[in-house]
C-alpha cells in the first residue's frame, strides 16, 4: 500500500482507530503496523512554510532520517507526505514505525527513584548523556530536550521523539544560547521528576558538564534557564525547588 492510500484509509476510520496523543495542531495515530502523526495547519502562515519546507513536520522528518543515519534512537521515519485538499483538515503526515506501548520519562525516572535501585538510576541518566552527547557532537540542538519528549519501550529502551523544533547547526558557536536552552531543558525536567531530591540534580549536571564539556558561557545560560524554571514552578504552584548546579 503506498503512503497516501495509508493515510486515506486513516482518515476514512480516524474515529475508529487509537489515538495516541492529540495536541493541537497533531494528532498520533495508531495503524496496523505503524505511528502515524498528522497535522493540521490549514492557516496562512502554515501554508508559506509549506511552501517554503519550513513546516515542523517537515524539519520532523529530516531530523528523524538525520538521527536514523546517527544512530540516535528513534522512531524509524517510513514517509513524508503532504496532504492534498481530501485530507482536510489535516495539511501533512509522518508515517513512522511503532514503538509500542510506552512509559513517559517523567513517570519512568519518578518510578526508578522510588525503586530505591540506584543502579538502574545511574543507567538511565547515563543513556540521557549519550543521547545528548551524540546530538551535541553532531551539532543537533534543541530547546524542547525536556523528558516530557523522551520514551521508554517495553523491552526499556530509551528513544528521542518529536523533533518538530530540533536543529542542526552549520556553525555551533552562533548557537550557544540554543545549546544552553536544551541543558536547561534537560536539567529542569529532570529537577521536576525527582524532587525534593535535588541532590539527584547536582550529580546529573555534574556528570554532564564532563561528558559534554560546553563552553562556560552555555553551562552559565543553561544555569539561568533552570533556575528561572524553578521560580516560575514557585509562582504557579508554590512548591519551592532549590537546585545547587556545579557550574
Ligand atoms: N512512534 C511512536 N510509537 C508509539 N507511540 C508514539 C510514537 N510517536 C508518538 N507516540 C505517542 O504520541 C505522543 C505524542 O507524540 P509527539 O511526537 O511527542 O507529539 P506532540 O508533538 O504532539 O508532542 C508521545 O508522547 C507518545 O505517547
Ligand atoms: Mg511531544
Amino acid at each position: 500500500m503506498n503512503t497516501l492510500e495509508l493515510i486515506k484509509q486513516v482518515y476514512q476510520q480516524i474515529d475508529h482507530l487509537p489515538i495516541l496523543s492529540n495536541n493541537h495542531p497533531k494528532t498520533v495515530v495508531r495503524f496496523d503496523s505503524v505511528v502515524v502523526k498528522l497535522w493540521k495547519r490549514q492557516d496562512w502562515k502554515g501554508g508559506v512554510r509549506r511552501f517554503l519546507g519550513l513546516s515542523p513536520a517537515v524539519n520532523e522528518w529530516k531530523l528523524m532520517n538525520r538521527f536514523l543515519d546517527l544512530a540516535i534512537p528513534t522512531p524509524k521515519p517510513y514517509d513524508y507526505c503532504y496532504l492534498p485538499t481530501q485530507f482536510r483538515p489535516y495539511t501533512e503526515a509522518i508515517v513512522m514505525e511503532d514503538l509500542g506501548d510506552l512509559v513517559h520519562c517523567v513517570d519512568y525516572l519518578k518510578s526508578l527513584v522510588r525503586s530505591g535501585d540506584q543502579n538502574q538510576v545511574e543507567q538511565f541518566e547515563q543513556q540521557l548523556i549519550e543521547i545528548t552527547k551524540k546530538m551535541v557532537q553532531n551539532q543537533i540542538f534543541d530547546s524542547d530536550h525536556g523528558l516530557v519528549n523522551f520514551v521508554v519501550t517495553e523491552k526499556k529502551e530509551l528513544y528521542r521523539i518529536d523533533l518538530e523544533i530540533t536543529r542542526q547547526v552549520t556553525i555551533p558557536y552562533l548557537h550557544h544560547r540554543l545549546f544552553a536552552k536544551m541543558i536547561g531543558t534537560l536539567l529542569s525536567s529532570y529537577t521536576f521528576a525527582i524532587q525534593p531530591d535535588t541532590f539527584r540534580t547536582t550529580q546529573f549536571a555534574q556528570k554532564l558538564k564532563k561528558q559534554l564539556n560546553p563552553p562556560k558561557s552555555v553551562l552559565r545560560m543553561a544555569k539561568s534557564h533552570v533556575l528561572q524554571s524553578m521560580k516560575t514552578q514557585y509562582e504557579r504552584s508554590h512548591i519551592d525547588t532549590k537546585v545547587d548546579l556545579p557550574f
